[in-house]
């Protein structure tokens, strides 16, 4: 078969770690049999600002027809008034997490051999785990309001929503997971004893799955511990699971402890198989760099790989599956080449980075 990929490269580096990651997997596929074809599409801040369009239900419609979605990062400057209100962010990055039920997001938290991490004595022993974050519920949801806008009364609400389904899919993801991982730990981060509604439904839930999983240990850390435990003792964690806002922050953190922003890929799964997943670097669009070719598109090559393993399971592609396998091999291989830098700021250039890429596969 062959493997029909929908490209977003979206703003600022977007395209350049896309462009990138796609001369890799051009090097990569042939030495594995592995056949696909890209579709480029602009959906962007760019373009809304060109066009006034963002992405409609027809385009959501467009790309559930593809095996899988390979994103840079959308967004602009911040503070731009023209892209207030979070209509690029919401507008495009979420709606296809909601739309495409990607209710997995899958982040790897690993610190590679050479890589520089910020905290001191820590080596790639303490740093190896993977977030599971629930990725269509939560603070995300859009449920909340004004009441007063603009007066001297105003309230603003945003409202934290569990639902039984929703958490419980979630976790059992993570419990499958750990049960693969040679740990076997599973962590429930959230903060239990303030959020008493939304906390109770995951305690709930993670309790009554882990019944279903007597190989896995389990471990509970209210989420502001969890930020200090990260900081100094990061080998606690294997595999954790955590809801939506939660683990957007927590995962910026995890990204910074394994060197950088350049580094941390992630996967939007769908696990059933039903729509697409959707691949991206953890990073943004980074304007503050944009165009000067010094991004790391290790990052999304790993996603790239991430992605290649994700969809060669679902879909039956053992090409696709050895793929991604060779292409995060070729990455562990390259990334010693970065001796005693942070990632985010290797010093090589972003088409450097993909020639090393190439070069170890
Ligand atoms: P950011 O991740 O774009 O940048 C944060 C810092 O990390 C910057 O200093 C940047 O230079 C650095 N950085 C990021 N990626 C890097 C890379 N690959 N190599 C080297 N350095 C890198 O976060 P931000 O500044 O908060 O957001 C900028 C824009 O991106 C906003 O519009 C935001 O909404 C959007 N955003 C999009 C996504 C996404 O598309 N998935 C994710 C986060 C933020
Ligand atoms: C991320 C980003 C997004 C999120 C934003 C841009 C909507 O920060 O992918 O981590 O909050 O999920
Ligand atoms: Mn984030």
């Amino acid at each position: 078969m062959s493997l029909n990929l929908a490209i977003l490269g979206g703003d600022g580096i977007g395209p350049e770690v896309v462009g990138a990651s796609l001369d890799v997997l051009k090097a990569a596929a042939p030495g594995c049999g592995l056949e696909y074809k890209t579709t480029d599409f602009p959906f962007s801040a760019a373009h809304f600002l060109e066009t006034g369009h963002v992405l409609d239900d027809a385009d959501v419609e467009t790309l559930r027809g593809y095996d899988a979605i390979l994103l840079g990062a959308v967004g602009g400057l911040p503070n731009d008034p023209r892209l207030a209100g979070g209509v690029i962010e919401k507008g495009i990055l979420l709606k296809l997490r909601f739309e495409l039920d990607q209710y997995i997001n899958l982040r790897p938290v690993q610190l590679y051999p050479g890589i520089e991490t910020p905290l001191a004595g820590k080596t790639s022993e303490h740093i190896d785990m993977v977030v599971v974050r629930e990725n269509t519920e939560d603070l995300y949801c859009g449920v909340g309001g004004f009441v007063r806008k603009g007066t001297a009364q105003e309230v603003s609400s945003q409202t934290m929503v569990a639902t039984r389904f929703g958490v419980e899919r979630c976790v059992r993801y993570a419990f499958e997971l750990a049960k693969t991982r040679e740990r076997k730990h599973l962590t429930l981060v959230h903060k239990t004893n303030v959020l008493t509604f939304a906390g109770d439904t995951w305690h709930r839930a993670f309790k009554e799955v882990a019944e279903e999983y007597p190989d896995v240990e389990t471990a509970y850390h209210h989420v502001d511990a969890c930020c200090m435990y990260l900081v100094t003792q990061p080998e606690c964690y294997d595999t954790v699971v955590v809801p939506n806002m939660f683990g957007d922050i927590i995962t910026d953190l995890g990204a910074a402890i394994a060197g950088g922003m350049g580094i941390a890929s992630s996967g939007n799964l769908n696990p059933s198989g039903a729509a697409p997943g959707m691949f991206e670097p953890v990073h943004g669009s980074a304007p503050d760099i944009a165009g000067q070719n010094l991004a790391n598109p290790i990052a999304t090559i790993d996603s790239l790989a991430l992605m290649l393993r994700e969809t060669g399971r679902i879909k039956g592609s053992d090409a696709a599956i050895k793929c991604g396998e060779q292409i995060g091999a070729a990455v562990k291989k390259t990334t010693p080449k970065f001796e005693g830098k942070r990632l985010d700021r290797s010093g090589f250039g972003t088409d450097e980075v993909a020639r090393m890429v190439i070069e170890a596969l």
